[in-house]
């Protein structure tokens, strides 16, 4: 979130805390959080990058973003590249709770630069300053935007 660069009004009140979200660790973790922000107990929208690579806490992220993400209206904004089947298996874990919405073109410029790292690392006789593989790879680097939304 870039306060600096206006996106945000700069009178808004960001704060950090830090959220383990394993099962053992979440409730202490949130519940410090709530403490601070009595009048937010959960949240409308959540966000999240590069976290679902771990198998071993999918099921604790799915119960930590089930108690965060406000009753009936709350979504979260998970972005990731799909990291050798990773997200789809942490996806099919959140079927039974909510909607899940997978976008790959979501943002222009993104979109724009993936373009021209696929036709980079393809290329044969590649342009000048241009290696013959630049080892791009979507499923690596290729972050995916998942929407989920109560059922
Ligand atoms: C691949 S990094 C993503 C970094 C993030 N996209 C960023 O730009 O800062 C994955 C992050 O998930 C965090 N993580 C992994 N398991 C976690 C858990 N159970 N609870 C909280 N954070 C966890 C790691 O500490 C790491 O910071």
């Amino acid at each position: 979130m870039n306060k600096q660069k206006g996106v945000i009004p700069s009178t808004a009140q960001i704060c950090a805390h830090q959220l383990n979200w394993s099962r053992c660790s979440f409730t202490d973790d949130f519940g410090r959080i709530r403490e601070q922000l009595p009048l937010c107990a959960t949240f409308d929208v959540v966000i999240a990058s590069d976290c679902l690579f771990f198998r071993e806490f999918h099921e604790d992220l799915v119960e930590a973003l089930s108690v965060m993400m406000t009753p009936v209206s709350g979504i979260a904004l998970l972005f990731q590249p799909a990291r050798d089947g990773t997200m789809r298996a942490f996806l099919e874990l959140c079927k039974d709770l909510f909607v899940v919405e997978v976008l790959e073109d979501y943002f222009e410029e993104l979109s724009c630069a993936r373009d021209m790292y696929r036709v980079e690392s393809t290329t044969r006789t590649p342009p000048a300053r241009v290696s013959p593989s630049n080892g791009y790879n979507d499923d690596i680097h290729f972050p995916l935007l998942c929407i989920l939304r109560w059922k």
